[in-house]
């Protein structure tokens, strides 16, 4: 199985256990002061998201199980939801169907290229750090193609202070089972000298996320 077919597989397996980690429940649990940390930063980050206001036609990679869609809803008009699991999809719609605004699209990203040029913002959370390094100049051509003209670019993802040798991680589920991702942890610098963009970025309070907007350089 090559690496993108394997990153793949564990999301699809992971999909019903996917927000034990995000809830920090289970074998995810954190002491009380981690686990106070953890949830002030995603409300941060959730702030700034919504500072951002992305309005109108909102395409959100990688949605999977919906929680950042749905704070998506609370802008836009419409929501276009890529991920490649039908598994995740299901679950984001059991969450978000209900605001009549989200459409779903069962897509490798890699393989929804060009996109329609038809997008106010693009979004994507816990994602850029799963694109490999060789996929990477497409991966922001294909969010610049999307988006409209003054079109904008919001991402969330995790961080980590220190640089990370190797960008492979050694991923477990529930039942045991082991797969291998992708996992590149940015700096708020790298993402800020990114070539053809003009972001600004940002980390939360206590470390945990790192967040960044802005528009292609065109
Ligand atoms: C870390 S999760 C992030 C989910 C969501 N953005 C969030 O923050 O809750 C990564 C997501 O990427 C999806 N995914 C993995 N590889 C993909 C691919 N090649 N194309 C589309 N989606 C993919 C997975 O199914 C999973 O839902």
């Amino acid at each position: 199985m090559d690496q993108l077919t394997e990153q793949r597989e564990y999301y699809r397996h992971r999909a019903g256990e996917y927000d034990q980690w995000w809830q920090r429940q289970g074998r995810y649990a954190l002491d009380e002061q981690a686990r106070e940390h953890w949830f002030a930063d995603i409300d941060e980050a959730a702030q700034t998201l919504d500072r951002f206001r992305p309005e109108g036609d909102v395409l959100e990679f990688a949605a999977g199980t919906g929680w950042w869609t749905e704070r998506l809803t609370r802008h836009a008009t419409r929501v276009t939801a890529v991920d490649a699991h039908t598994e995740t999809l299901e679950l984001n719609r059991a969450r978000t169907g209900g605001t009549g605004k989200v459409t779903y699209v069962q897509a490798d990203i890699f393989d929804w290229s060009p996109p329609p040029a038809a997008f106010d913002t693009v979004f994507f959370s816990y994602w850029l750090s799963h694109v490999p390094a060789d996929r990477l100049d497409g991966f922001w051509q294909q969010v610049a193609t999307a988006l409209r003209p003054g079109g904008r670019v919001f991402l969330l993802d995790s961080y980590r202070p220190e640089r990370i040798e190797g960008d492979l991680q050694e991923r477990v589920l529930n039942d045991g089972r082991t797969f291998q991702v992708i996992k590149r942890f940015w700096q708020p610098a790298e993402l800020e000298s990114l070539p053809g963009w003009r972001l600004t970025a940002g980390v939360t309070t206590h470390g945990a996320v790192i967040h960044a907007h802005g528009a292609p350089d065109r």
